[in-house]
């Protein structure tokens, strides 16, 4: 505590000395500020442990009695003005499931599919509220079929099987958890003719020590509870929103949403480890590959199929449900329409003390120390808007419904959006971003503490082995930041501790585990805020935006290297892709030499802060990434605007670059027409043209 103290009254000095600079000339704030390191110094571990306590006494699904008691915690722990947005969304219930097997040698079975809790954890004696085990929006349907077995569910797992003369047609494919979007197993499974699929935890992933509580491992009655619903926001309201209560309001049936392939047409159910293992035993024929087998001890894992037989059936209700996020409002000084938004999830399938809470949490805690700054005479720049969003379990609904609600006007003033799922999972810090953020995302990583080692940074745990941070891309679904990025163009962080954990979306994500497994001391929740907030001062403080597109350039240099690589040979040509991509690091070294001439001559006093200028130079900063946007979208996924980043078609949790152009090298290569090779070329050209308007709009200024 006493150095601490220390720290804290050398900030105050040093604020106090800074206000009084600032009050007397007018200085270009583009670097961390003594409110800064102050905010860094106000950290509390135990607040974030209090709130993420608070926020996980209950399982709380969303729309749920419970959800709407958190919502009422996040808001009465806001310490500035809060208000809430309602829309009214398909959410989707188990009414029934039921699982048997017959297998020739053994009596029927009939599986329970109920997870088992500890008696010595606490949060046992809410088990009775969570939802039963189940796929959202799966579709309603009993089958009954022999089994196959498909390991991680992916098209080259199909693929394989095809090849070794496995016909899964007329079949209830048993695949496993962990490589890929269960949404797009279940979509594979369907694919290759499957009537109904079942996804388990397998050991060899889930269960590779022991089992929580003793270990952090999953039960063996643990089940992964999740969304197979293919495409994001409101099912029935895709581009738009309706709000709680409007009367008349368009929306597409289920029918068309099942057209659309949005949702599937065969049952499916989520199972847990010694479910799936039961199964193997039934599964006879071929003997899978080696990499697709078990842990040791498991039986020998076949392919089918049968002769083991399954009736899987299925009962849901999609039904509209009123959904609710939370937003509170730091109003900026300067420029209150410009918006930096730092956004987390509340809802959770169980418990949530990961997923999503360890992330409210870590924004509440972020929230009381910009309460502590603002009592200290800190006013942002610009306005800051913390935002708690509902329904993201079922598809990103209550992030998404809001940035297509509210599109127009964060298209022309959004600076940034900062996502934080969940906060901690474990160890090592984890970060995806548009590239102008990283040179921020650096800065800022230099000035945290290492939460697992008081005597080196952030920046250095980060960095380890490595010659440069690893930062991953937007381009994945899976999480809030999709319709700020995929959707409209804003510039975006996404971050975490850890990556992954084995009781994900189970009964067993609860405060327990957190306390004894995730992160015992708390330090990692406090550092992940320390640098979500970090960035956020900076975005909302700095007089210049600090945003680098030099680095977009080099990135897009780069993935267009590997995507004409893996078209090697091809009859398409590149070149205007990387033409545009040496006008864009043109305009990007023209603009950063433009913004230190500018600091430079503020600093010398020898120019009057000229505020239009500046503000008009944020702006091209601002409205660069609004450029790799395109009005039509990726073609068949209409929804998807930004031509840089996107998912994978095959998995919605792989972040691609150049979707359109990949999408579109993948169909040429299996019809090899001169009409698909042609339409490859045209999406190359289509990319180049968004690659150079961002470069116009960076050197600001009409042809
Ligand atoms: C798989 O079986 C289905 C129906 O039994 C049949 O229509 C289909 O042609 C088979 N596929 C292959 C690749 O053999
Ligand atoms: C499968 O199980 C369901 C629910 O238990 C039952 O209603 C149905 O008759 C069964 N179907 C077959 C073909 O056994
Ligand atoms: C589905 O839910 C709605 C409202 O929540 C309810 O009125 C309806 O009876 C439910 N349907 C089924 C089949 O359970
Ligand atoms: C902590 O960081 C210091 C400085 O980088 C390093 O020398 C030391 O080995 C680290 N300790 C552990 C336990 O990793
Ligand atoms: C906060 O961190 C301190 C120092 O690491 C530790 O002693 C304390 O137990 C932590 N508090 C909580 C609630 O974890
Ligand atoms: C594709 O078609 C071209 C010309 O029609 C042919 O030369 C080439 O070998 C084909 N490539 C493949 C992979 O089939």
């Amino acid at each position: 505590m006493k150095p601490l103290l220390q720290r804290f009254q050398f900030h105050s000095l040093l604020s106090t000395l800074y206000l009084l600079i600032t009050i007397c000339a007018p200085i270009i704030t583009s670097s961390f500020t003594p409110y800064h390191t102050l905010f860094l110094s106000l950290a509390s571990n135990s607040s974030a442990s209090s709130h993420l306590l608070h926020l996980t006494r209950l399982p709380h699904l969303s729309s749920s009695y419970e959800d709407s008691l958190a919502a009422s915690y996040v808001i009465s722990s806001f310490p500035f003005p809060s208000h809430s947005t309602f829309y009214s969304t398909l959410l989707s219930f188990p009414v029934h499931r039921s699982l048997s097997l017959f297998s020739p040698s053994s009596p029927p079975f009939h599986f329970s599919l109920t997870q088992i809790p500890s008696p010595s954890d606490p949060s046992s004696t809410c088990f009775s509220l969570t939802v039963p085990t189940f796929h959202a929006y799966a579709h309603t349907g009993s089958v009954r079929a022999p089994l196959t077995y498909a390991y991680y569910g992916r098209v080259e797992d199909f693929d394989k099987l095809g090849s070794l003369g496995i016909n899964v047609t007329g079949t209830v494919v048993l695949a496993r958890y962990g490589k890929i979007y269960r949404g797009d197993i279940v979509k594979n499974a369907q694919d290759a003719g499957a009537l109904g699929v079942l996804v388990y935890s397998d050991y060899e992933d889930y269960a590779k020590g022991e089992a929580f509580p003793a270990g952090p491992w999953l039960p063996q009655s643990g089940v992964q509870v999740g969304s197979v619903f293919r495409a994001i926001g409101d099912p029935t309201t895709p581009g738009w929103s309706c709000t709680a209560g409007e009367e008349e309001c368009e929306r597409v049936s289920i029918d068309e949403i099942v057209r659309r392939g949005d949702m599937l047409s065969v049952p499916s159910l989520p199972i847990s480890g010694k479910d799936g293992e039961e199964l193997h035993k039934a599964i006879g024929g071929q003997v899978a590959p080696d990499d697709w087998q078990g842990r040791e001890g498991a039986p020998v894992y076949r392919l089918g199929p049968g002769p083991g037989v399954v009736n899987l059936t299925y009962i849901g209700n999609e039904t509209l449900r009123t959904i609710q996020n939370v937003f509170a409002v730091i109003e900026g000084r300067e420029e209150p329409d410009r918006y930096v938004l730092l956004g987390n999830h509340r809802d959770a399938w169980t418990f949530g003390a990961v997923d999503p809470n360890s992330g409210t949490a870590a924004l509440l805690e972020l929230s009381e120390r910009l309460y502590k700054l603002q009592k200290k005479g800190w006013k942002p720049r610009r306005t800051i808007i913390l935002c708690n969003w509902d329904a993201e379990e079922y598809g990103l609904i209550g992030s998404t419904e809001w940035v297509e609600e509210n599109r127009e006007l964060l298209t022309s003033r959004a600076v940034a959006y900062l996502n934080v799922d969940s906060a901690v999972y474990g160890p090592g810090f984890y970060v995806s971003a548009t590239p102008q953020l990283d040179a921020l995302l650096i800065e800022a990583s230099k000035m945290v503490k290492d939460p697992d080692n008081s005597s080196q940074t952030l920046y250095n745990s980060w960095i380890s082995s490595a010659s440069s941070p690893p930062i991953e891309r937007l381009g994945g679904g899976g999480t809030d930041f999709a319709a700020f990025v995929q959707h409209i163009g804003v510039p975006s962080i996404d971050m975490a501790f850890g990556d992954g954990y084995p009781v994900y979306h189970s009964i067993y994500d609860d405060y327990l585990w957190m306390e004894k497994f995730g992160d015992p001391m708390f330090q990692r929740h406090v550092a992940a805020a320390s640098v979500w907030g970090l960035v956020a001062l900076r975005l909302a403080d700095d007089e210049i935006l600090p945003f680098d597109y030099i680095s977009y350039a080099i990135e897009l240099k780069g993935n267009a290297k590997s995507i004409e690589e893996e078209a090697a040979g091809c009859p398409i040509s590149f070149s205007p892709l990387y033409k545009s991509i040496e006008y864009l690091k043109t305009a990007a070294v023209n603009v950063n030499a433009e913004k230190q001439a500018l600091e430079e001559k503020v600093w010398r006093l020898s120019l009057r802060k000229d505020k239009s200028k500046v503000r008009e130079l944020n702006d091209r900063l601002m409205m660069t990434e609004r450029a790799f946007t395109d009005r039509e979208g990726l073609s068949g996924r209409e929804w998807y605007k930004h031509l840089i980043y996107g998912p994978s078609k095959y998995n919605d949790y792989d972040s691609k670059a150049y979707p359109g152009i990949d999408d579109a090298i993948e169909e040429a290569k299996k019809s090899n027409t001169t009409e698909a090779w042609r339409f490859v070329q045209h999406e190359i050209y289509r990319v180049a043209r968004a690659v150079k308007q961002a470069s116009l709009v960076l050197n600001g200024g009409l042809t």
